[in-house]
């Protein structure tokens, strides 16, 4: 049997130059309600070195991404406005909505185009945009096909170019026409953010050294329970924590008050426990209080103390110390999801003080992994973004890509 494998092209070493780019990106954020700005610029900034590496080449940029979930319609709440602003400030250009005229000043611009780029009069404005510009179109979920992963739309988009530019690690988990489809149309490529997305990740997958820890917390153990399998293989210890610790409480029958849990899910909790036996450490503490947090019912409990009417919020100071001593061996580091309802003090310590371990740890001997919107946060509200290896823009699309899963926007590229 013939098997060709065909790699994938990186956009760093292949050369691009004096082309139209369609750079597909994440920059799926939050966006804060109150002021209707970008309340977590991380994905806009991680992508800021691939427009500046294409521009260096000559290659006029047209991004393209998605916000929310609009169900293919236009919906004014999900716009891309605040995230093309966000961009502006980044990339220190000035900012221009406009769905028709494209004007050529001496300055740069980032262009956030409205215009159906699917129409042929707005085709030709976006082929007339200098070189100097960068344009981003409008949400992509604003049309049917793109989440339909559709032939026609996808052609449509990459009429606008020569070349495509795949820098959307967070979303290659779905099968779209920016990040699937498109590439049947046109020569195809992985962003700077992508390649260093796919080479972090294969250390943790291919080149783990030992003692390899994984810390998992969060709710859903549904989103995680194929990774906690994968890494699970070679992982030495896992180190369990928020709603995913209840889960195994529960599953041994604890009381757990009031506490977040995934509804019906502590038969996974009692396989992935039978599964890694002598793995996956539990909470030997916990902090707890009643619903309304009130400051006079914060105490720490072991797990099998908790009243009917307490909620878990945080792991205990025992936990720490042990989850510590755990990551201070350890020579390879994978954390997902936060340990306790950081954003609320008290209840941040363990959060913190794990994340400051973890980044402590990486900046010597461990190879540090973080990933998804939430543990993001917390590792910055640590000051620690700049000492983990690698702080991972994807948030599904990391865990599944850890799970083993083959990714369709990566598998289409190759
Ligand atoms: C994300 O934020 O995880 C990606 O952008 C994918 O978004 P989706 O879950 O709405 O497909």
């Amino acid at each position: 049997m013939l098997i060709i494998f065909v790699a994938i092209k990186y956009l760093r070493t292949s050369k691009i130059q004096n082309k139209t780019a369609l750079v597909r990106v994440d920059v799926n954020v939050p966006i804060d309600k109150q002021t209707g700005k970008v309340a977590d610029a991380f994905r806009i900034e991680e992508i800021v070195p691939t427009i500046k590496y294409l521009q260096k080449g000559n290659n006029r940029v047209v991004l393209c991404g998605h916000l929310g979930r609009p169900g293919g319609k236009p919906d004014k709440s999900l716009s891309l406005r605040p995230v093309a602003e966000k961009m502006a400030e980044l990339l220190q250009f000035k900012f221009l909505e406009t769905d028709h005229a494209l004007p050529n000043y001496p300055l740069s611009h980032l262009i956030f185009y409205t215009g159906n780029f699917a129409e042929d009069k707005h085709r030709k404005q976006l082929d007339s945009v200098p070189v100097k510009d960068v344009v981003l179109l409008e949400n992509l979920r604003f049309y049917k096909g793109e989440e339909e992963n559709d032939a026609m739309f996808a052609k449509k988009l990459a009429g606008l170019a020569e070349v495509y530019v795949n820098d959307a690690f967070g979303v290659d988990h779905r099968q779209a026409a920016s990040v699937s489809a498109i590439t049947k149309y046109l020569p195809s490529y992985a962003g700077l953010l992508l390649e260093k997305e796919i080479k972090s990740l294969d250390i943790v997958l291919h080149k783990s050294q030992s003692p390899f820890v994984v810390m998992m917390g969060g709710i859903k153990i549904s989103d995680k329970v194929q990774t906690i399998e994968n890494l699970g293989e070679k992982a030495d210890k896992i180190l369990l924590a928020g709603g995913l610790a209840n889960l195994f409480f529960l599953s041994k029958g604890y009381e757990i008050g009031k506490s977040k849990v995934e509804k019906d899910a502590e038969k996974i909790a009692w396989h992935l426990e039978k599964n890694f036996k002598g793995k996956i450490l539990l909470p030997a503490d916990v902090v707890v209080a009643d619903e309304q947090m009130d400051r006079s019912t914060i105490r720490v409990a072991r797990p099998h103390e908790i009243g009917k009417n307490e909620t878990i919020y945080d792991i205990g100071p025992k936990t720490i110390l042990k989850y510590a001593a755990e990551l201070k061996l350890a020579r390879t580091i994978v954390w997902n999801g936060p340990l306790g309802l950081f954003e609320v003090k008290p209840f941040h310590t363990a959060t913190m003080a794990l994340a400051r371990i973890v980044g402590a740890v990486s900046r010597r001997k461990a190879f540090g992994v973080v990933g998804g919107g939430e543990t993001v946060d917390a590792v910055r509200m640590a000051h620690q973004l700049d000492h983990i290896d690698h702080v991972s823009t994807g948030g599904g699309a990391m865990l599944e890509y850890l799970a083993g899963a083959k990714l369709p926007g990566i598998e289409a590229l190759s």
